[in-house]
């Protein structure tokens, strides 16, 4: 089992994405913390908290960064993930509550404690992890990997023409993990448009008798209402989150390459990700995904 830290900005895809790490036996998933991103922290912290709830686990949740490490946030994907984060389908608030822990010094500490064995994966903006790195940047030479979602660095973007979310929402942080010399994986835009959940599983998920199975298919619906408004006849949503846990869980779903990734700071491509030949340091972007089989191996988990 790889011990886990799993960063969310919970979001739909995001609490896919914990559903499947956390049904998944190749990961320990030792908590879960918390970003600004697809909502304010307090709602991406109550999302967090709610989704565990429903899947009736008991994992710490530590709260993190509300804000870019230094610029203004940006207006929330509201369009793309609803007004609560969870495609409208909040309706309580969770039994559970967050750690009194802050994120950045969870993860500071977890990976001292576990030297060369933590694997970090980011699925929202990467504030925190900028920050722990900033607050103590011998953690570098401590974290086993950072996996993340974010950029999109052969192809377009998907916030601007330019720029991922992820990226976008925080650039500087973005930035400072890949030139860090953390051992980082990019997965972006480039294979994560490739990875669709079809819309035809939702009847599926509805037709079972399990609560968890209509609370995801209620959110998912709304996810993919919004991905079939920008991507007319697309059929399906985009698992984006669900990847980058699914090439932790089985580095060969993916194709990578080595790339010295450079973020755009200023000007109209702002949060643009750039892949330098020269120049060090190199991470590894995912070039190509197995997409079917990536696919089937998250359905076979989620529930
Ligand atoms: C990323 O942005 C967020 O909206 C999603 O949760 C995902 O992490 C996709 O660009
Ligand atoms: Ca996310």
């Amino acid at each position: 089992m790889k011990p886990v830290i799993l960063d969310v900005d919970t979001g739909i895809d995001d609490a896919l994405a914990i559903a499947y790490a956390l049904n998944s036996p190749e990961l320990e998933i030792i908590g879960l913390t918390t970003c600004f991103g697809n909502g304010p922290i307090e709602n991406t912290t109550r999302n967090t908290l709610l989704v565990l709830e429903q899947l009736g686990k008991k994992v710490p949740v530590y709260s993190g960064a509300d804000k870019p490490l230094n610029r203004p946030a940006k207006k929330f994907p509201t369009h793309v993930h609803g007004e609560d984060g969870l495609g409208n389908t909040v309706k309580k608030a969770p039994l559970m509550e967050a750690e009194s822990e802050g994120a950045v010094a969870y993860i500071i500490n977890q990976v001292k404690q576990r030297p060369h064995e933590m694997t970090i994966i980011a699925v929202g903006p990467l504030t925190n992890i900028a920050l722990a790195v900033k607050k103590e940047p011998g953690i570098v030479s401590l974290v086993k990997e950072v996996v993340i979602m974010g950029g999109a660095v052969f192809t377009g973007g998907n916030t601007t023409p330019f720029s991922e979310a992820n990226v976008f929402a925080d650039p500087e942080a973005a930035e400072c993990v890949f030139s860090s010399g953390l051992s980082v994986t990019v997965v972006g835009l480039d294979v994560t448009m490739q990875t669709l959940l079809p819309n035809a599983i939702l009847a599926d998920w509805r037709a079972r008798d399990r609560e968890e199975s209509h609370f995801f298919a209620d959110m998912t619906s709304f996810y993919m209402q919004a991905y079939e408004t920008f991507h007319p006849g697309i059929g399906g949503c985009a698992l984006h989150d669900p990847l980058a846990v699914g090439v932790v869980i089985d580095p060969s779903f993916v194709k990578k390459e080595k790339w010295n990734v450079k973020v755009v700071l200023e000007g109209e491509e702002t949060g643009r990700t750039v892949a330098l030949a020269e120049g060090e340091p190199k991470i590894q972007v995912c070039r190509q995904v197995e997409a079917d089989r990536f696919l089937n191996h998250f359905l076979s988990r989620l529930f």
